[in-house]
């Protein structure tokens, strides 16, 4: 098996050895969380540093969470309270951060490709991407299979499932990283996926995407899902100007109760958050058994400690950094 990549900056970065084993480790993170003191002493020395320069509740929070349970020390970064403020780069933001002696940095930035662009800056700090433009978001990618996997069995069990598996995104794939990430991951273990969208909310182009199926019609494909994924319409990427109203788009895009009804027994809905109920998914489908939002928030701290432990947690307190 090849060593776990030195940063996470893309689903692109990991294969599906790669995956199963972010997956396993976080098996053993979930159950750490399960204690009445959930915290272990994996990280004892290590400091982490998440930079956002886009706003967050789940991934801020989750990765914070994670790094403390891991018993690292984390630094909160706010570009608003910082000397970006004053016209510092972000390169030089970097370097101050490295100097200080930081072995971790989690970013997310309003423009692709930023997290990339650090990872080359460093000399010692993994990087780990958080969410960059409509790039990707590989961590919430993860936990979105932690969460398939366990709702189909969990363990070999639930992997094995994701072969054939039928995964429906629908919405706003044009702006989001969150999708890109997904298809990537889906793929990669070998389900079938179908972009669900209106045309101007699609890519230009699928070049160089992994196979997909892309259909306008919903309705069609519901009863087949295994699995819904839903996207938000992204109003800070501009995306309200991409649709007519967002009456219209939920009358053809939404998941209402209607189309809820449509789904086999055993088909899960899953959403990245934040929803906007009554939009992209109705506010009784969100609170269905079969919507595992919640699930997914809760998965998210267990994948963010098996990443960290993966990048962090296998090289020594003072050691080099793998390259
Ligand atoms: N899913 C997600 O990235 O949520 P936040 O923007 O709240 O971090």
């Amino acid at each position: 098996m090849s060593p776990f990549p030195a940063h996470l900056l893309s689903m692109d970065d990991l294969d599906a050895e790669d995956i199963a084993e972010v997956l396993r480790v976080a098996d053993s993170f979930v159950e750490v969380g399960r204690r009445a003191n959930p915290k272990v002493p994996t990280l004892r020395g290590r400091t982490v540093a998440t930079l956002f320069f886009e706003d967050s509740t789940r991934t801020r929070m989750s990765f914070e969470t994670a790094a403390k349970r891991m018993s690292a020390d984390v630094l909160s970064f706010a570009a608003g309270s910082s000397s970006v403020k004053k016209g510092e780069s972000l390169r030089d933001t970097i370097e101050t951060i490295e100097a200080i002696g930081i072995d971790s940095v989690i970013i997310r930035h309003g423009s692709s490709g930023v997290p990339a662009q650090v990872a080359r800056w460093v000399d010692h700090c993994s990087v780990i991407n958080a969410g960059d433009g409509w790039h990707q978001h590989p961590t919430q990618a993860l936990l979105d299979l932690y969460t398939v996997r366990q709702a189909f069995g969990g363990g070999d069990v639930g992997l094995a499932r994701f072969e054939g598996l039928q995964v429906v995104i629908v919405g706003d794939i044009r702006h989001s990283r969150v999708a890109r990430s997904q298809i990537t991951a889906y793929a990669a273990l070998g389900a079938q996926v179908t972009l669900v969208a209106p045309a101007t909310l699609l890519p230009p182009s699928l070049e160089g995407w992994p196979v997909v199926t892309v259909t306008h019609d919903l309705d069609k494909v519901l009863p087949k899902a295994d699995v819904v994924s839903l996207l938000r319409v992204q109003a800070e990427r501009g995306s309200g100007e991409f649709v007519p109203t967002l009456r219209e788009y939920t009358a053809g895009y939404g998941l209402t109760v209607r189309r809820a009804a449509a789904l086999h027994p055993d088909a899960v809905i899953l959403h990245p958050g934040p929803i906007v109920r009554g939009v992209e998914i109705a506010s009784e489908v969100a609170e269905l058994p079969a919507a595992l939002i919640t699930e997914q928030v809760s998965n998210g701290v267990a994948i963010r400690m098996a990443v960290l432990f993966l990048l962090l947690g296998q090289v020594p307190v003072g050691g080099a950094h793998r390259v």
